[in-house]
């Protein structure tokens, strides 16, 4: 194994974008936005990024489910979508997301592999929980660490520290996985090893030092980690 990654005791994994695929949502009921529907999701989750960023600068956090609901408004106002009914089915599949297909078996072999592992997200513990057991998770995250305990957002380096605090770990021990390039400098600049999931092979932003891993997918981490297949 290369030896930085030696002593990783604990993977802590980011949600959306990165085991659960936010445009599944949309995905359900594509048919009633027709062909505004991929536009629409793309400024749905834009605008949920920001509103996360803008209120934490304004020191007005409301949680990740309120940010998402005035996030879709927004997106389907933009729009001209005006149904209360299926702005609430779009709200609801929230809850329903798909996981990439290589999550289950990554989380189930880390840990037969003796590795804990952590969601650390954005999301309030409501809609988290909802999508872990959507998505059979349940049994394979040791624990679900949502922000709104602290009431800041990502990339806030308190919000990193969280998955320490929640497992008594130091940095060298973790290995954070997230498929949000934005994230991704925020768990740098905090000091984790870092793996971006690059699914959709996007440019690097410019805002942190390099992760030391770059992956098309999570189950890339295994090799890694010299985990040999169960
Ligand atoms: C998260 O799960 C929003 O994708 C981000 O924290």
């Amino acid at each position: 194994m290369e030896s930085k990654f030696k002593e990783v005791s604990l993977c802590v994994f980011d949600a959306y974008g990165t085991l659960f695929d936010v445009h599944s949502a949309v995905g359900q009921h594509a048919h009633a936005l027709g062909d505004q529907a991929q536009t629409i999701s793309m400024l749905w989750r834009q605008k949920q990024l920001e509103y996360t960023w803008l209120r934490s600068l304004m020191g007005r956090y409301v949680d990740f489910e309120q940010v998402t609901q005035e996030a879709l408004h927004y997106a389907l106002q933009t729009y001209s979508v005006n149904d209360a009914a299926l702005e609430q089915k779009l709200l609801l599949a929230y809850n329903q997301l798909i996981s990439y297909t290589e999550v289950k078996d990554t989380l189930k072999q880390l840990r037969g592999a003796g590795i804990a592992t952590a969601i650390l997200s954005n999301g309030s513990p409501n809609m988290l929980h909802a999508a872990v057991e959507y998505a059979g998770l349940t049994d394979l995250i040791d624990q679900v660490i949502s922000v709104d305990e602290l009431g800041i957002y990502k990339p806030d380096p308190r919000v990193y520290q969280l998955a320490l605090d929640g497992f008594g770990v130091t940095k060298n021990e973790v290995l954070f996985h997230s498929s949000n390039a934005w994230d991704v400098a925020g768990a740098v600049n905090f000091g984790f090893n870092v793996a971006w999931i690059n699914r959709f092979s996007q440019p690097s932003e410019p805002l942190s030092k390099a992760p030391d891993l770059m992956l098309n997918d999570l189950h890339q981490v295994l090799g890694t980690l010299e985990i040999l297949p169960i």
